[in-house]
């Protein structure tokens, strides 16, 4: 029996170290979807993935989140995606996605969760003081930061960090641990575990 290659989208905003990692790792990326211009965007243009902005139009209280999440399933299924990764993608998504894609939607987060959910865990785990914090790596669902792990790695809070230099810390993390969860969960996904 030939088994297909899954396809796998990857969600992305910002910087895109992450999303260089799991390009780097060879995975079957099959398009990129941004919420805005930006550096990830530009980096899978480089690499000769496919790109697609879907584009935020508003960032104020009249953002209609979903409508933004329709045109964006659209834009998932227009390019027949299997699994979706969200890296450091900067819009919170709306139900019709965890709907249409459950249990396909992975995610990577800088705590270990259930700890330090939201936007600034970085920020949030320094103010608790705490002495270790890390990544994780789960199955998104229509709550923020919930859903079930799927791996998560530990990252030591030095004395002198700052959010810059612990997240820096925790994103070297990730650009390990995301790939290699991700490769296993397509893995899965191609017998069928995860169907
Ligand atoms: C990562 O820390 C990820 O966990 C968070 O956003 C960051 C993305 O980093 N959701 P980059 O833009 O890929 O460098």
């Amino acid at each position: 029996m030939v088994e297909e290659t899954p396809r796998l989208a990857v969600l992305a905003s910002g910087t895109g170290t992450i999303l260089e990692a799991i390009l780097g790792a060879g995975l079957p990326v099959c398009v990129v979807i941004a919420d805005r211009p930006c550096r990830a965007a530009r980096l899978a243009e480089n690499a000769g993935v496919p790109v697609e902005i879907v584009e935020r139009e508003s960032y104020g209280p009249d953002f209609d989140r979903l409508a933004y999440t329709h045109r964006l399933v659209d834009s998932v299924k227009r390019h027949q995606v299997d699994v979706v990764a969200m890296a450091g993608f900067g819009t919170i998504l709306a139900a019709p996605l965890f709907t249409d894609y459950a249990g396909r939607i992975l995610n990577t987060h800088p705590a270990l969760l259930p700890a330090f959910k939201g936007w600034h865990a970085v920020r949030d785990a320094l103010a608790a003081g705490v002495t270790a914090t890390g990544c994780t790596v789960h199955v998104a669902t229509e709550v923020v930061d919930e859903g079930p792990i799927l791996a998560q790695e530990e990252v030591i809070v030095e004395p002198d960090d700052t959010e810059a230099s612990l997240h820096e810390r925790i994103k070297s993390v990730e650009r390990r641990l995301y790939p290699e969860t991700i490769r296993l969960f397509l893995e899965n996904f191609s017998k069928g575990a995860n169907r």
